[in-house]
């Protein structure tokens, strides 16, 4: 999931821990309206929210302010809150149930915000309920992958019988609960920023965000951007072969100026073309490795 410790070290963005246990809280939890604080408004990597916790708060006497970034992840035996290995949208790669892995105790740690303050749990079928007729999407790396899995996953354990239908496309997938008009969206998505072939080979475009990408991102209610985990690889592992900053086209660069270029590139783009009145946007970030 996300790294905590990476929060200070980042130094462009204060990266955002937890967006997506946030997300969910706050869609389906009733500690704000489903539009609460959406949108970005100025810095977009800054966006910390503080939520008010509302009636459906659950026993959080003594609970005020919530803010549902600090906090820390803790041991409960309820969870989890589904079964991997009986889930159909779980990439193999990902599946530790199925493919052996003994210890189950890391399945069972929830989000626990400070402040004295409870989440309700996970309900999947008020969350498609209160998301009816709304598009979700995940835009980055293969973190985002296992975030849209993980919550098609709880989705599909509280309505299993329910109609989902599903749908791929190159750097695309789509998943729509019919019965309730929920799409949700995963979008492939590396660094965020394009790359582009040219003759010499990919270009990694730091300033450049084009309609073709991101036309879809635009109709979105929701959208959970990730990246981070491709900016520092190297040889092979590396998804570009020539970086572009402004018209400087080089073989490398500092990489986190690259990343903080990029950032600030899709932040631009946020601001322009987001409205924060229909649609709020989650940034992700950093994340440990999930490879051996
Ligand atoms: C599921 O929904 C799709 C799209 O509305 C529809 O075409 C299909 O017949 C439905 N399938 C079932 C089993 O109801």
């Amino acid at each position: 999931m996300v790294c905590e410790t990476t929060r200070r070290s980042c130094g462009v963005l204060i990266v955002v821990a937890a967006a997506a246990v946030a997300m969910l809280a706050a869609l389906s939890c009733g500690v704000g309206p489903a539009n609460a604080g959406g949108g970005v408004n100025g810095n977009a990597g800054r966006q910390q929210r503080q939520l008010k916790a509302g009636s459906g708060g659950g026993s959080s006497s003594g609970c005020s302010n919530l803010n549902l970034y600090e906090g820390s992840w803790v041991y409960d035996q309820a969870y989890p809150a589904y079964d991997s290995s009986s889930c159909p949208f779980i990439a193999k790669e990902f599946d530790c149930l199925k493919f052996g892995r003994p210890d189950r105790r890391y399945l069972q740690y929830r989000w626990q915000p400070g402040g004295g303050c409870n989440l309700p749990r996970f309900e999947g079928e008020k969350f498609l309920r209160r998301m009816e007729g709304k598009k979700i999407m995940f835009v980055g790396d293969s973190l985002s992958m296992n975030q849209y899995e993980s919550l098609l996953c709880l989705l599909h354990a509280a309505v299993s019988n329910s109609n989902i239908t599903r749908q791929s496309q190159p750097y695309l997938s789509t998943a729509t609960f019919q019965d309730y008009g929920v799409s949700i969206m995963l979008f492939t998505s590396h660094y965020l920023v394009d790359i582009e072939e040219q003759e010499i080979g990919r270009v990694l475009k730091l300033h450049s965000i084009s309609d073709a990408t991101s036309r879809l991102w635009r109709q979105m209610d929701f959208l959970v951007f990730n990246t981070w985990a491709w900016w520092y690889r190297t040889g092979p592992q590396k998804g570009w072969d020539y970086v572009q900053d402004g018209e400087t086209i080089s073989e490398d660069m500092d990489r986190m100026l690259a990343f903080k270029r990029a950032l600030t590139t899709w932040a631009k783009w946020v601001e322009a073309n987001v409205n924060a009145a229909k649609t709020t946007v989650f940034f992700q970030g950093a994340s440990p490795s999930h490879y051996k």
